[in-house]
């Protein structure tokens, strides 16, 4: 039987998952590609991943505030793109002297409309905290680029141990994660119908 005539079947809302951390030998990158494959298991959603260690993406240096400007640094063309097509993000964080590090608020501040009532869950990690204090920080930064944070979060906590010789998760947190990507995926459908009605 052919598609139902008159019934649009919707794309899957495109999620973008960012790497925040950039140094060498960092436990995001394979943090991230674990979410992002357990992610593709899904139907409901389509994941990109996004590096910011790969980016072309220099400290800010405009002198019009991102919310102004007509034009971009030039090594922020892409990064503006690929947020742009995003219907919302899942940040990849670690913990940094009871914050998030700085490439992250970098990347945030390089745009503002990009990010607009998207919304933003959080994979963390860090110590004893999981990284917790990272994330409470970075909801405020979400709601002033005028995004959503999601409620639900992924906390590894400890991460030095949470890793096999395999230099895999050993216990990977797929049911956190299958309760934020529940989350993002609502939100991402539900901002993203109202944004194509407003
Ligand atoms: C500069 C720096 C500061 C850190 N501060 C904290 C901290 O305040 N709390 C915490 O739980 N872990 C802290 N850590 C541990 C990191 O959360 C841990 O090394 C994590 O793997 C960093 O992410 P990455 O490996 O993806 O770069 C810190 C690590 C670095 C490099």
């Amino acid at each position: 039987m052919g598609p139902t005539k008159g019934v649009t079947v919707a794309e899957a809302p495109r999620v973008l998952v960012i790497i925040a951390s950039t140094r060498q030998e960092r436990r995001g990158e394979p943090i991230a590609r674990w979410f992002t494959e357990y992610a593709r298991t899904r139907s409901d959603v389509s994941v990109e991943l996004a590096d910011l260690a790969l980016l072309d993406l220099p400290p800010l240096r405009e002198s019009t505030p991102p919310m102004h400007a007509d034009s971009r640094d030039a090594g922020a063309a892409d990064w503006s793109r690929m947020v742009a097509e995003a219907d919302a993000f899942v940040v990849v964080c670690g913990e940094y002297n009871h914050g998030y590090p700085a490439p992250l608020k970098n990347a945030f501040d390089h745009l503002f409309s990009e990010w607009a009532r998207k919304p933003v869950g959080f994979v963390s990690y860090g110590g004893a905290a999981g990284g917790v204090r990272a994330v409470e920080q970075l909801r405020q930064v979400a709601v002033e680029l005028d995004m959503v944070p999601v409620r639900r979060q992924v906390a590894i906590h400890r991460v030095w141990a949470a890793f096999g010789a395999d230099g895999q998760l050993s216990d990977p947190p797929r049911e956190d994660a299958s309760l934020l990507l529940d989350d993002v995926v609502w939100w991402a459908d539900t901002l993203r119908g109202a944004r194509a009605a407003a």
